[in-house]
């Protein structure tokens, strides 16, 4: 081979070799077979040739591009493995790696109480339904069996939102969660169990009453769906979430307009003590009943095929109960000693087969 083809091979390799990343090999690949690459140059030279000359030096030249196309080809491959290389190491997530040795933070004692009633309510068959804070008149009260005037509307203390202009719809802050019952019931084709953990809002502030509150809404619609399923189903999840096996439940007859009959839910407990499940005394827990024959209707199912029962419950009472916690303003007062105290774990959720 003659001199420039070994100088320029040699110039070629070598400047490969200083190529440290892909840009710069792209402009050696360039410099050198593109389309005023030195090599090509050379290779359109050849026309210009002597026919002997040039069937020599086209015999040299070609095998000097085979070459360095292999060489280029190679170098290219090597850096792209090591780009490739490289960005895997900077952009490892290192999923081993400990917690550190103090966990920051703690589960608010609303949030580990709805975790709660989800793992017991689930391994019951109940799926989690959600509505909006804001609804309308006609799902918080009117599809509930309590239509403009009712009495208990005034019970509620609601907020109501001002008009809209054009929107002919009167819209609340939910007062309660049941109005997830009337959406559940208009979207999903029964038999079907749901749970409906969320806010609810009324205009009432003291010690043991919040403007915002949390409340966990049940419904179950079936067919031969009985009272039956309604005690079983709550004495259980009582008992679950308490962790009590024997705790008393006494269903208790009242009122609610969505419910027919109705039942208010109490737990044994000691007013002495405070002990849950143990001395004379009731505590009120919840609200219960079958769901309205008028309720179903109005959600387009027939009472006579379907039946239901439903249940609601305040989650910072039962919270309150469960931990102990005295006033009820704290849940809110973001006070870090606090949560310290009453939070949970964040890395150990709420586990039914370990008891929540
Ligand atoms: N919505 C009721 C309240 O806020 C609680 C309640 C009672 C819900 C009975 C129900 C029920 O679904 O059946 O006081």
């Amino acid at each position: 081979m003659s001199d420039d083809l070994e100088i320029l091979r040699q110039d070629v390799l070598s400047e490969l070799a200083g190529a440290a990343d892909m840009r710069a090999w792209d402009a050696v690949r360039v410099g050198t077979l593109g389309k005023s690459g030195r090599l090509t140059a050379l290779l359109k030279a050849l026309g210009k040739m002597e026919p002997e000359e040039r069937k020599v030096r086209g015999v040299a030249l070609n095998r000097l591009r085979d070459d360095l196309t292999r060489a280029i080809e190679s170098r290219g491959q090597a850096l792209e493995a090591a780009a490739l290389e490289a960005r895997l190491v900077a952009e490892r997530v290192d999923v081993t790696l400990p917690p550190p040795a103090q966990v920051q933070g703690a589960i608010h004692p609303i949030s580990r109480a709805m975790e709660e009633m989800t793992a017991i309510f689930g391994a019951m068959g109940f799926s989690v339904a959600e509505g909006p804070d804001i609804e309308t008149d006609w799902h918080n009260f009117s599809a509930l069996n309590t239509p403009a005037h009712h009495p208990a509307r005034t019970d509620h203390d609601t907020f109501y939102l001002p008009p809209v202009p054009g929107l002919d719809v009167a819209r609340v802050l939910r007062t309660q969660t049941s109005g997830v019952q009337i959406r559940t019931m208009l979207s999903q084709k029964p038999p079907f169990r749901v749970i409906c953990p969320g806010r609810t809002y009324r205009a009432d502030h003291d010690a043991t009453h919040s403007p915002m509150f949390h409340q966990c809404e049940g419904l179950v619609v079936g067919k031969g769906v009985t009272l039956g399923h309604l005690k079983g189903c709550l004495i259980e999840f009582l008992r679950v979430f308490f962790d009590k096996p024997d705790l008393p439940v006494r269903f208790r007859s009242s009122y609610f307009p969505f419910t027919e009959p109705s039942m208010e839910v109490d737990i044994g407990w000691s007013r002495r003590t405070g002990e849950i499940g143990g001395g004379e005394d009731w505590l009120e827990v919840l609200g219960s009943g079958m769901v309205h024959a008028r309720v179903l209707a109005n959600c387009g199912l027939d009472p006579r095929e379907w039946q239901g029962f439903a249940f609601g419950m305040g989650i910072e009472r039962l919270a309150m109960l469960k931990n102990g916690i005295p006033d009820l303003r704290s849940f809110y007062e973001s006070d870090i000693r606090w949560l310290r105290h009453y939070g949970s774990d964040p890395l150990a959720p709420a586990l039914l087969h370990e008891g929540v």
